[in-house]
């Protein structure tokens, strides 16, 4: 042994306890060994010498080995301890074992002493050995349920067939439900609304077969549900994980109901503020007063029809309100002229396109509103302006936007003509199809027009 060992002996015979010694040195046991006789000076010993191992006679004539035993087992748990006895009857023997002694040893075969010490301290040290780990696993798992209560989002563990396993405190204030009402329920029936239940019960489904799912990994933002029916929007973060072979699924609930009032509140000054840019230009022009207006209406229309994200269709408005921007620079006589432009004059309209691009281009659009503002008097075959792109290096945006322009500027009053009538802007589109403009945005407007009973609203 490289460490001395210390061994606490408790034993009335000095004989006895010198034969111990004398069969100790014949080992490679490198050991002190402290000698006691009575209950105090062995308590003494315990605290004062701290042994490695404790040796223990049954009998001695004022104390004795079974209360020692209790005595070690409670103020040192983890030192083992062996008896070391004269006389031990086989019951005697077991009463030490389940009192939590190691082993015993008579005094007659104490040639059995030194292994009987090695095998108590290996199981002494593996015993240790187990208790670190799991203290370190208690630990780490404390760290976890301290991150999960502490964190700001909700948590929500869910293994299969669908039970939900961990519900950290932000989840019982967001869901209004304690964590022993939801440890163990349905995840959907608790926090998912009606009509969203079986569309989720199948995606879990799939998840805890394959591990796999479209919303692993991802961060969607979904409607939740409160335990009071009231229902709010969130963004939750799903993760995959295999805990003992099955899967389990981690979600991060995060409730966004301010995050998303900001935004429509941004939104709405947004648009208000692109609408008052816009009615700045039509106060110049008011015999096309409401085109603007119009045009958004019939694009934004021909996008959905279309199929176009909410995104695009948003893009499409603002483009639309925005299509004329570049007027500011013609003249207001040439605008409000109640006759047809002559060139000159039509050279100077033609220069809208490029100066409402150049009035927009530095605002940082997530759409490509410039670009639609640019190119909404291109024409599919080249033969538009300002810079004659063809087909389909003209933007989606702006080709919608080309077509609404012309059919809102036909079926509505000009200073130079009265309304031509839907059906003669129909015609014109129509005949146009897939030449001057794009075919799938001709098709969607005619059917509007046509087959939905599209109508330009009343513009106050
Ligand atoms: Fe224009």
């Amino acid at each position: 042994m490289e460490q001395e060992l210390r061994i606490l002996h408790l034993e009335d015979s000095a004989v006895d306890a010198e034969l111990v010694v004398r069969e100790l040195r014949n080992t490679k046991i490198t050991f002190t060994i402290k000698r006691v006789e009575t209950r105090d000076d062995f308590i003494k010993a315990i605290d004062g010498f701290k042994p490695d191992l404790i040796l223990l006679d049954y009998k001695l004539p004022s104390f004795d080995g079974l209360s020692a035993l209790a005595i070690a087992r409670e103020k040192c748990p983890d030192v083992p301890v062996i008896f070391v006895s004269g006389v031990i009857g086989e019951d005697s023997a077991i009463e030490t074992l389940k009192g939590g002694a190691t082993d015993y040893v008579l005094k007659d075969k104490l040639a059995r002493l030194a292994p009987a010490i090695v095998r108590a301290l290996r199981e002494s040290e593996e015993i240790r050995e187990r208790k670190r780990a799991e203290e370190a696993v208690w630990d780490s798992e404390e760290r976890l349920r301290i991150v999960a209560e502490s964190a700001g989002d909700a948590i929500i563990c869910i293994e299969a067939p669908e039970v939900i396993t961990l519900w950290n405190k932000k989840a019982s204030e967001m869901f209004g439900y304690t964590v022993d009402e939801a440890i163990g329920k349905a995840m959907h029936t608790l926090i998912v609304p009606e009509r969203y239940r079986e569309k989720a019960c199948l995606g879990l489904k799939t998840f805890f077969q394959t591990g796999g799912g479209t919303l692993i990994g991802k961060t969607p933002e979904i409607c939740a549900l409160r335990r009071d029916g009231s229902e709010f929007p969130a963004e939750i973060t799903i993760s995959a994980m295999q805990i003992k072979g099955k899967w389990t699924a981690v979600g991060i609930v995060r409730d966004i109901t301010e995050r998303k009032t900001n935004i429509q509140k941004l939104r709405k000054t947004l648009n208000m503020t692109i609408e008052a840019i816009s009615l700045m230009g039509e106060m110049r022009d008011p015999y096309t007063a409401g085109h603007e207006k119009h045009v958004a209406q019939l694009a934004c229309a021909i996008a959905k029809e279309m199929g176009l994200s909410e995104g695009q269709i948003e893009g499409i408005r603002v483009s639309a309100f925005l299509h004329d921007i570049g007027k500011i620079v013609v003249p207001s006589e040439t605008l409000s002229k109640p006759a047809k432009l002559n060139e000159y004059e039509m050279g100077m309209m033609k220069t809208h396109a490029l100066a409402g691009f150049d009035i927009v281009k530095s605002i940082a659009f997530p759409w490509p509103v410039s670009q639609a503002i640019l190119q909404h008097h291109e024409r599919l075959n080249g033969s538009g302006y300002p810079n004659g792109l063809k087909g389909e290096a003209i933007a989606l945006e702006a080709r919608i936007l080309t077509v609404a322009d012309v059919v809102e500027a036909m079926t509505n009053h000009r200073p130079y003509r009265p309304s031509l009538g839907v059906g003669m802007a129909m015609e014109e589109i129509t005949h146009g199809k897939g030449v001057l403009y794009d075919a799938q945005v001709v098709d969607a407007c005619v059917k509007l027009f046509t087959e939905e009973g599209f109508q330009f609203g009343v513009v106050v």
